[in-house]
């Protein structure tokens, strides 16, 4: 059986236009009142759906509200310095999602004359631009009936359909799409897809679904063979690998604080950081010493400990050893190494770890 047959086995005896009719009644009363809801900017929808993937409603609303101060429109975001759209993303994490945002509303401003293309081909040509945020994007601002398949929507579909396909893998957000594609409201494509999305963030839930409270229940597969717990099946990834290494908040003989940039590809991309020997963790204190007065062409005679710190990302757990010296300065500064006082530090995006550091050298 092909995919489009399985679809449509999967949709044979679905009631589709009740079910848009129940899921869409209830978003409509029960919908949370949230900032990018209050109109239908593509721009403000973008910046939302980007910062909404893999991270909480909660802890978005007030990135939101400040960058959205700080670059009201496209147009704004297009002409910004990188390191100032970077310090309004500090702490939001996966860094490279702002990179690739800044560089795709840069191309819309040129190529599109800073209108977010309403064409699916052309928006989900753009960096960092996937088939979620396609979706997202077209249907919520512009009311075009594109699926918008994350995580959240996987697991309100796996049960409503009794899906036991590991969504870990791409093909079965393929499927999903594709069912998607088939039952979305073509009146009002936005509140469908939000309304699947606030279904899961409120009550399709991953641990203990509110059944009794889902408008959906009649049409639930999973809920009337009582597995919805068991749904979504998915498979676990890697274990996180684990990397322990020593950081310094170094100071010179006026105070100021030692600073660099990490590479321009990779982990935590362009963002500063205090002196590390993540690449080549240094086996005790002494040889840290030694390899930071070499590196930076400092004297460092003692380091007193800070403590210990901890980061988990999502295939990587840091544990840092943090250090505080003071040191006799015989390095100049460059464009990615520098001595700032600590006013100045403010104008740099850290990665989180780095801020706690900080807070607890202070
Ligand atoms: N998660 C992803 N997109 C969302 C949206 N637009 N509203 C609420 N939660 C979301």
């Amino acid at each position: 059986m092909n995919v489009k047959e399985n679809v449509q086995q999967i949709l044979e005896h679905f009631h589709i236009e009740q079910f848009q009719h129940d899921l869409i009644d209830w978003f409509r009363t029960e919908q949370r009142d949230l900032p990018w809801r209050k109109n239908k900017d593509p721009y403000k929808i973008w910046v939302s759906e980007v910062m909404l993937q893999q991270t909480r409603v909660d802890t978005v609303i007030p990135y939101f509200y400040q960058f959205i101060e700080k670059f009201p429109t496209l147009d704004a975001l297009a002409d910004a310095k990188e390191e100032e759209v970077l310090k309004a993303w500090e702490g939001l994490g996966y860094y490279s999602r702002v990179r690739n945002l800044h560089a795709a509303v840069k191309e819309v401003k040129e190529k599109y004359g800073g209108r977010v293309p309403a064409s699916k081909e052309q928006f989900s040509s753009l960096k960092g631009v996937g088939p979620y945020t396609t979706g997202a994007v077209l249907s919520i601002a512009y009311g075009i009936p594109e699926p918008a398949v994350d995580g959240n929507v996987m697991r309100v579909l796996s049960r409503i359909f009794y899906i036991t396909d590991d969504i870990a893998r791409a093909s079965t957000r393929k499927k999903f799409e594709q069912i998607v594609s088939c039952i979305i409201s073509h009146d009002d494509p936005s509140d469908f897809n939000q309304a699947l999305m606030e279904l899961g963030a409120l009550v399709c839930t991953p641990k203990n679904p509110s059944c009794f409270l889902c408008p959906v229940q009649r049409h639930c597969r999973a809920f009337a063979e009582g597995v919805e717990a068991e749904l979504p099946v998915k498979t676990k990834g890697k274990a996180p690998k684990h990397v322990a290494f020593r950081a310094i908040v170094l100071t010179n003989e006026e105070g100021k604080i030692r600073i660099e940039k990490r590479p321009s590809s990779g982990l935590l991309a362009n963002l500063w950081q205090f002196p590390n020997d993540e690449h080549a963790p240094t086996p005790n204190e002494q040889a840290f010493i030694k390899e930071i007065s070499e590196r930076y062409h400092v004297v460092l005679r003692s380091i007193q400990r800070i403590g210990t710190f901890e980061h988990v990302f999502s295939h990587i757990v840091w544990h840092i050893e943090a250090y505080k010296g003071n040191a006799l300065e015989l390095q100049i500064d460059d464009e990615t190494n520098k001595w700032v006082t600590v006013d100045e530090l403010n104008q740099y995006a850290f990665p989180v770890i780095y801020q706690k550091i900080w807070q607890a050298y202070e």
